[in-house]
């Protein structure tokens, strides 16, 4: 498995603690995770381990123990009381982020490996306008699978979603704008939510695509006229650059942003 360095801590807030490895670890499960995930196959055993690993050392630096993680009803991961936080795993890299809520309402991360999705699954994911959007943006920029880019970040909009609203949100309540330099904008609308928007940051470094979703405390319920487009990218994000020779297999960091 290849190192991925900073995919995710480059574009999180100060406030957010992310843990990221290219590498999987032999970290420590409690029993009832061992349980869990004892008849799962050994690519999942691998990253649910690992990510947990990655959670301990996430938590621990904000001066929490990491809880039992056997993931919820609808697979939503527990964090401690005054924790909010987020879990992703994809081939070639595991990450967690995690903040106090005292700071941080809401976080949601994903991670995909940069490829273009299949017919189907863009028709799932995307609506007309926003495939369209995405064709136009990986022309531009062909170094991005764009449309791989929006489903990460639904991806990301539903982790940060679920653990606050307790409730579905279906990838068509979402309407994704892309910035190509590393930014995003996402506006929700459910028949219980009229209208949110929340603003994000991806990144794609050796063949990996992450977005995040970090919404500072007092923000989840964002209306009125979405900003994101006016939001310069973080200092040091570089979309799709590579990091090939890196030998680092993990990295924890606390990184200024927005
Ligand atoms: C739950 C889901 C988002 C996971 O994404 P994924 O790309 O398949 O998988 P990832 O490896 O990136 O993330 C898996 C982690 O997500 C977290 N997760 C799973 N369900 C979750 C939920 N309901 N709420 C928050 N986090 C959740 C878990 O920590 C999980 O890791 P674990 O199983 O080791 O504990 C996805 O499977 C899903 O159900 N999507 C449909 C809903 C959706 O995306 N709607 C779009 C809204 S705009």
């Amino acid at each position: 498995m290849g190192a991925v360095l900073r995919l995710l801590s480059s574009i999180v807030p100060s406030s957010v603690v992310v843990v990221e490895t290219g590498s999987d670890i032999q970290g420590h499960l409690y029993p009832a995770e061992r349980d869990y995930i004892a008849r799962a196959v050994r690519k999942r055993r691998a990253e649910f381990t690992t990510v947990r690993y990655c959670a301990e050392r996430a938590l621990g630096a904000l001066g929490y123990a990491r809880p039992v993680q056997v993931p919820g009803p609808r697979g939503e991961p527990a964090w401690p009381q005054g924790v909010v936080g987020s879990m992703t795993h994809c081939a070639g890299y595991r990450a967690v982020a995690v903040a106090l809520d005292a700071a941080v309402d809401a976080i949601g991360i994903d991670a995909e490996p940069n490829a273009p999705l299949s017919d189907d699954v863009l028709r799932l994911v995307a609506s007309p306008e926003e495939a369209r959007r995405c064709a136009l943006l990986s022309a531009q920029h062909p170094g991005v699978h764009f449309d791989c880019l929006l489903f990460s970040i639904k991806e990301s909009m539903y982790k940060a979603w679920f653990p606050r609203e307790g409730v579905w949100l279906g990838f068509e309540d979402a309407d994704v704008t892309i910035d190509p330099e590393g930014a995003f904008g996402v506006i929700v609308r459910t028949p219980g939510v009229e209208r949110a928007w929340y603003a994000g940051r991806w990144n794609c470094v050796d063949g990996i695509l992450a977005s995040s979703l970090v919404v500072p405390i007092g923000g989840w319920h964002r209306t009125g006229a979405p900003t994101w487009s006016r939001t310069a990218p973080v200092a040091g994000a570089r979309p799709c650059s590579t990091s090939a020779g890196t030998a680092v297999t993990e990295h924890s960091s606390e990184v200024t942003g927005e």
